[in-house]
């Protein structure tokens, strides 16, 4: 194996699963890749596996207890945090995901991730109805969004007979996602702009046409290209949702308004994706003050918007453009339409039908599925979590972006 990892500081977190028994696995392959480890245990991951294996692995004292003035003197926690080049949490129970969330600090591990400037990765590993479950997708979704890099989980056979998300990833594939932190990431240098979420258009002071997008696939693709190494500008329609660390924003409220702030930047722009549910029409005269009722029928005259992508893909020069399209039906056909008209680099195609099993993927849910054609080629990205669906999709955008522009190596003198 290369030394990936020569003469970084790794704090490996070990929480209580029974995933922890490849942790001791994970210590010395991360030590083989160069690393310098020292292990944090949780008390409950104290049941599953001694400290005393930990310590033999990593040649370093292990850490079980915030209130342990012997290991605070030696190494306390606040100088753990600070010599960590990178924390990484294998296995994170659903628990330490919740408590991650919260920002508890209970207990050693937890504070450390709170009193950290490293970058913070984190290996879920459960049974797969806990990870489905949707207040740990909830949780997943807030971390990801704050920057925590999630690392699978794997799909597969489980302690617990069940088959489905939830496996730890093997030992190999964790140390070469660490190291992927310290490497050239795949947007690095690249300016990308997103829009997220719905438009609203207003009939009068208080109300408005608008539609159920809820900003989650949008927020999850600026803090995917952000991992990924790109400067993420993100313009965002109105959404309950905090803006992903390190993100760039810009808040609006109409179409037109997210089209002046998108032209204003756009010369800047390398990657343009535009994910927004925007309206495709606005009322001709929005009345000043609050609509009475006193008419029986109530007649609204709407003229269209304009078409921001569109816009943005007819540019000359224009960034790589990627689309999505909402369709209820006929997805293919109409993808391909919007594709080739729009003039797009990429386009990513999710239904958003209601009723039925609908009703767990495109608006206002936690997953999705997409259907991405570009000219020349297709991916279908199966039904999964938005986080990690935005993960694969900003990957993809990236390679296709790269073919077009290569990374040019840097001249030596
Ligand atoms: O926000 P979530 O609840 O997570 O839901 C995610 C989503 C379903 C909103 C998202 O995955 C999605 O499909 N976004 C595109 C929604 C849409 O408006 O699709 P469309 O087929 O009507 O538009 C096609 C493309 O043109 C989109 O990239 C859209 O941003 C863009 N467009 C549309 C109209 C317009 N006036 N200007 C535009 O830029």
């Amino acid at each position: 194996m290369s030394q990936s990892l020569q003469n970084r500081n790794v704090v490996l977190g070990v929480t209580g699963g029974i995933a922890a028994y490849k942790s001791a696995d994970l210590v010395r392959r991360l030590r083989d890749a160069g690393a310098e480890v020292r292990v944090v245990m949780t008390p409950a991951a104290c049941e599953f596996v001694t400290p005393l294996t930990f310590q033999a692995v990593s040649g370093n004292p292990v850490h079980t207890s915030l209130l342990d003035e012997q290991a605070e003197a030696a190494m306390g926690h606040i100088e753990l945090a600070r010599w960590a080049d990178v924390v990484l949490v294998a296995p994170a129970t659903a628990d330490f995901l919740a408590k991650l969330a919260q920002g508890r600090a209970d207990d050693l591990l937890s504070t450390l991730c709170l009193a950290t400037r490293a970058p913070l990765l984190v290996a879920p590993a459960m049974n797969s109805v806990m990870w489905e479950n949707r207040a740990t997708q909830d949780n997943v979704a807030l971390l990801v969004r704050r920057g925590v890099r999630m690392l699978g989980p794997g799909v597969g056979d489980q302690a617990c007979a069940e088959t489905g998300y939830g496996r730890m990833l093997e030992p190999l594939e964790l140390v070469e996602e660490v190291s992927r932190g310290f490497g050239p990431r795949v947007l690095d240098g690249v300016t990308v702009m997103i829009t997220a979420g719905p438009t609203r258009e207003h009939l009068d002071p208080v109300r408005f046409i608008s539609n159920r997008s809820s900003g989650q696939m949008g927020y999850a693709m600026a803090a995917a290209a952000r991992t990924a190494g790109a400067d993420v500008l993100l313009v965002s329609g109105p959404v309950r949702l905090a803006v992903p660390e390190g993100v760039e924003y810009e808040s609006v409220e109409s179409a037109v308004e997210m089209h002046d702030a998108v032209m204003a930047r756009i010369a800047d722009v390398d990657i343009f994706i535009g994910v927004a549910a925007v309206a495709d029409y606005r009322p001709v005269r929005p009345k000043p003050r609050k609509i009475k009722k006193d008419e029986a029928r109530l007649d609204v005259s709407l003229e269209r918007n304009p078409d921001i992508l569109r816009d943005v893909a007819s540019r000359p020069n224009g960034p790589f453009t990627v689309g999505f399209a909402a369709e209820t039906h006929d997805l293919e056909a109409n993808a391909l339409d919007k594709l080739q008209r729009k003039r797009l680099d990429m386009i990513a195609a999710n239904l958003v039908a209601r009723g039925g099993l609908q009703d767990a993927v495109g608006f206002d849910a936690s997953e999705n599925a997409l259907e991405v054609f570009w000219p020349g080629g297709q991916l279908s990205l199966e039904r999964g979590p938005k986080t990690i669906l935005a993960k694969q999709l900003v990957e993809l955008i990236a390679r296709q972006y790269r073919g077009q522009h290569p990374v040019r190596p840097r001249a030596v003198s």
